[in-house]
Parts: C-alpha cells; sequence; structure tokens
C-alpha cells in the first residue's frame, strides 16, 4: 500500500516537472539575449556569491571587474557541467522507454533543456569575449569531465546533480535576484535558467531515488565514495580556475600587484568557488535532507569529513 502510494505521488510529481517545464519554456535569441550585450560598467556576479568585498586590498572598480571576471567562470562551470548531466540523463530515459511515458517526457524534456542551456552559455562565453581584455583562460573539457564523472555509479553521478541543481536555484534566489546592481543581461540569463532547473531538481531527486532502490548495502557505501570521489574532482578544477582567474586579473587590471595581493587574490577566489560550487550545495538542506535519508550515519561523517577538508 504504502510502495502504490509513493509510487502514485512519484508520478504526480513527474507530471507536474511537466507542466511547469511547457509553462515556464524559453528561447534563447527572443526571451534571454534580445539582442543585448553584457553592460561592463555593472557588476555580474553578485556580492553574496563573488564575495568581492572580502578583497580589501581591491578598489571598487576593481572589485567590479573580480565580480565580472568570476560571472564568466559561473557561466563555464554550467556548460562544462551541464554535458555529462544531458548525457546520463539521457541514459536514465531509457529506464523508462516502455514504462512511464510522463516521467519519460518529463526526462526527454530535461535533455532538451540542458542541450539548450549548454548553447546558452557558449553565447554568454561569446559575448563576454568581446567586451573583455585578452588571455581569459577556461582549459576543463566538457567531454573529458563527462568521461571522469559518467565513470561513476549513477547514485554518484545523481547525487552530485542534485546538489549542482539545488544551489543553482539557491544561488538565484538568495543573491542574484535580489541583487540591484548586477548587468541586466548577467542577472536575465540566470533568471532563465533558474526557471528551468527548478524541474531539474525535482526530477534529478526522483532518479536518485530510485536509483538507490536498486543498490546493496555495499554497492551503495562504495557509492558514497564515489560521490567523494566526485566532489575532490570538482575541486581540481576550481583549483585550476582560481589560478587562471588569479592570473588573468593580474594581467589586466592595469595596475602592479604585489607578491601578497596575488596570493590572496587566489586564495580568495578559491574560497569563494569552494563556497559556490561545492560548499553551498552540500550545505542546502533540501540535499541534506534527501541525502542522509538514504545513507547512514557513518557515511554521513565520512561525508562531512571529506568536505571539511575544503572550508
Ligand atoms: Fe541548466
Ligand atoms: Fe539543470
Amino acid at each position: 500500500m504504502q510502495a502504490t502510494i509513493e509510487r502514485a505521488e512519484n508520478i504526480d510529481r513527474y507530471a507536474l516537472s511537466v507542466t511547469a517545464s511547457k509553462r515556464v519554456r524559453w528561447s534563447i535569441d527572443e526571451d534571454v539575449i534580445r539582442n543585448r550585450k553584457f553592460d561592463l560598467t555593472q557588476k555580474f556576479l553578485p556580492d553574496g556569491l563573488s564575495k568581492v568585498k572580502e578583497f580589501t586590498f581591491l578598489s571598487g572598480a576593481e572589485q567590479r571587474y573580480l565580480s565580472q571576471i568570476q560571472g564568466r567562470t559561473y557561466a563555464n562551470i554550467f556548460g562544462l557541467v551541464e554535458r555529462y548531466i544531458t548525457t546520463k540523463i539521457l541514459e536514465l530515459t531509457r529506464d523508462h522507454l516502455f514504462g512511464d511515458q510522463i516521467a519519460l517526457e518529463a526526462l526527454v524534456r530535461f535533455s532538451d533543456e540542458e542541450l539548450k542551456h549548454q548553447e546558452l552559455f557558449r553565447r554568454v562565453e561569446k559575448l563576454v569575449a568581446e567586451g573583455m581584455p585578452p588571455g581569459y583562460r577556461f582549459t576543463p573539457q566538457p567531454n573529458d569531465v563527462a568521461a571522469v564523472v559518467l565513470g561513476k555509479s549513477t547514485w554518484a553521478v545523481l547525487a552530485l546533480t542534485s546538489h549542482i541543481e539545488l544551489f543553482t536555484q539557491m544561488h538565484y534566489r538568495q543573491s542574484i535576484e535580489p541583487d540591484e546592481n548586477l548587468s541586466p543581461l548577467f542577472k536575465d540569463v540566470f533568471l532563465f535558467h533558474w526557471k528551468e532547473e527548478s524541474q531539474h531538481a525535482i526530477l534529478d531527486e526522483l532518479e536518485w531515488i530510485r536509483a538507490d532502490r536498486k543498490l546493496s548495502a555495499a554497492a551503495r557505501d562504495k557509492a558514497v565514495d564515489e560521490f567523494i570521489e566526485l566532489v575532490f574532482a570538482v575541486d581540481g578544477i576550481l583549483q585550476q580556475q582560481a589560478r587562471d582567474d588569479s592570473q588573468y586579473f593580474t594581467a589586466t587590471c592595469n595596475r602592479q600587484l604585489t607578491v601578497e595581493e596575488r596570493d590572496k587574490l587566489e586564495s580568495g577566489l578559491l574560497r569563494a568557488y569552494r563556497q559556490q560550487y561545492i560548499l553551498s550545495g552540500a550545505q542546502h538542506p533540501h540535499f541534506i535532507k534527501v541525502l542522509t535519508s538514504l545513507i547512514t550515519d557513518a557515511q554521513t561523517e565520512r561525508i562531512q569529513s571529506a568536505l571539511s577538508t575544503l572550508v
């Protein structure tokens, strides 16, 4: 009886996500970009995420420039991870091909939206590059990252994905939406992105729980370790990007930074990136709720002690 009720509730959640996906659907050119360019007199990433106010050795204009570099990287990181997300979701559609057709439609729409988001973030990078000095580097390749991530179990991949799609929403609602001093185009990119991500977070959770049901205790224990490995793989990307972004800032900020300032810049960027891409998701109340409902206290402690090395 309990299983039947749960199944009916899940079917409803797939159906609700299809309805919401149809209602919010948008187009890159007509709704988001609308022939606009990024306004470089304004910030891109809000202070709540970029933490530029903590870079007290930078002037106001330099803090704004650093928020623009971080915003550029923010868009590129989404474009990067959405390659593996699309692939994983397409793979999961197979389980529904001859089953629940609403669930199938929900996942097809999810993949279609992530393909569109990848295109959006490629467009964003092109537009930003037109207005900023040359020399910016973003070296991780979407297919390389996908090969590493998709080598792990579905449970671990969906844990990572759930965390990403939950923090995406939290960043928009808590930091991007309320900030009045952002480039209007940058703000719109993440407004429209957020509208579709809300459905993705629901679907990640449904699929994550479905994958969890298929696992033995030993397989789940291994999946917990794989999730930790994925978090550290993300951290490797962030360490490299913090180095690249601090070098780009140093080369293009029109003054000579001292060695001490350069060190503070790189360590401050890494701290901000870890908060943006790892810790804000790991601390998301709903992520913690779902994760801890699936694993043991000892496994939760293993994850927490791994994360504590990144603070
Ligand atoms: Fe997306
Ligand atoms: Fe998404």
